[in-house]
């Protein structure tokens, strides 16, 4: 890549620090065995000797180069970040598949392409299912460049979500000293967080989906505000949190549930329970831009006891 590339302003220690975080996050990609074999046996079902096939998000190209060797005819392979062109090019020169992949670079909602595709191929599944704009950009490509009765992987996302408990989670602020600090634990309530450590999490009762976007016919803008879920006899004394997590289905019986497995992580949303012994309890959802808000209502003898937070931030990063 030449200098031309980057943007004037970017100081060395920019450019570095790019490069960094993009190695770093494809590599964490690269390492998640489970969610590559899903792909890999997606793609294997679904493509056919000569298929024509657009990878969109190509990333290192790894999509780009499976297809090929199972046997598509032709790739166009689309990423925007011009980083990874060296890493695209060398991944498809080192596979022997160079005469049948044309990689461009740019955003795939810009780009303009001849003739339609029999599969397209885009992982921009967002942690957060729909953070990394999987739904406009598959719109635009179902739109613009998928023939009639092609393919596309994923074919849906949905958001699941289930009360829990977080082990690491219990008591206010700061531990084992007897200072007050009633603002900060309001701040950390109110904010919602990634669970890093998958194993700290006790599902406490039946997961619900909250949400669920067929990729070949969503609908523009993404309605994501008031979702809800309920669930009933919740054990008020364990309860801390509401967690979700994306289930992407990729294919016709190929699903990645990011629960127990691959490097995508749930969310939590704290909650507390008015209420001793069990309760049912009603999740509501806004997820709006950078805004969050969620309710939670629980129910006993007839009585309702609701709380509302807001977060003015998207789901933040804290270990767990
Ligand atoms: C999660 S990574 C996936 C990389 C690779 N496909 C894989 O599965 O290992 C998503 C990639 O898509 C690229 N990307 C996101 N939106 C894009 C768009 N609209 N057009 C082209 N590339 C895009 C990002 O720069 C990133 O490299």
């Amino acid at each position: 890549m030449g200098l031309s590339a980057v943007k004037r302003g970017t100081t060395l220690d920019d450019l570095y620090r790019g490069i960094r975080r993009t190695l770093q996050f494809q590599e964490l990609l690269l390492r998640d065995s489970v969610r590559n074999k899903a792909f890999y046996q997606a793609i294997k079902r679904s493509v056919r000797k000569g298929s024509r096939v657009l990878d969109i998000g190509t990333g290192t190209g790894i999509w780009a180069v499976t297809a090929v060797k199972l046997g598509a005819g032709e790739v166009v392979a689309i990423e925007r970040n011009k980083f990874l062109i060296p890493v695209i090019n060398s991944f498809i020169n080192e596979n022997s598949v160079a005469g049948k992949i044309k990689v461009i670079t740019g955003d795939s909602r810009r780009v303009k392409l001849s003739g339609k595709f029999d599969l397209i191929i885009c992982e921009t599944i967002g942690t957060q299912a729909f953070d990394e704009n999987i739904v406009p950009i598959m719109s635009d490509a179902v739109k613009r460049f998928l023939r009639p009765g092609g393919i596309i992987i994923p074919r849906s996302i949905s958001i699941f979500a289930a009360p829990a408990r977080l082990r690491w989670k219990s008591g206010g602020l700061p531990s084992g000293i007897p200072f007050k600090s009633q603002f900060f634990n309001s701040l950390v309530d109110n904010t919602p967080f990634v669970i890093s450590r998958k194993e700290n999490i006790e599902i406490l009762s039946v997961p619900q989906r909250l949400i669920k976007i067929d990729l070949k016919g969503a609908k523009m803008p993404l309605k994501t505000d008031n979702l809800s879920c309920q669930w009933q006899g919740v054990n008020c004394s364990k309860v801390n949190c509401v967690v979700t997590w994306v289930v992407a289905e990729l294919t016709n019986k190929i699903k990645i549930d990011i629960l127990r497995r691959t490097s995508w992580l749930p969310a939590a949303y704290t909650v507390s329970a008015p209420f001793k012994g069990r309760a049912d309890l009603e999740f509501n959802i806004s997820l709006c831009g950078v805004k969050t808000r969620w309710t939670s209502s629980f129910k006993k003898h007839g009585k309702v006891k609701s709380q509302s937070r807001t977060s003015l931030s998207p789901v933040i990063l804290l270990s767990g």
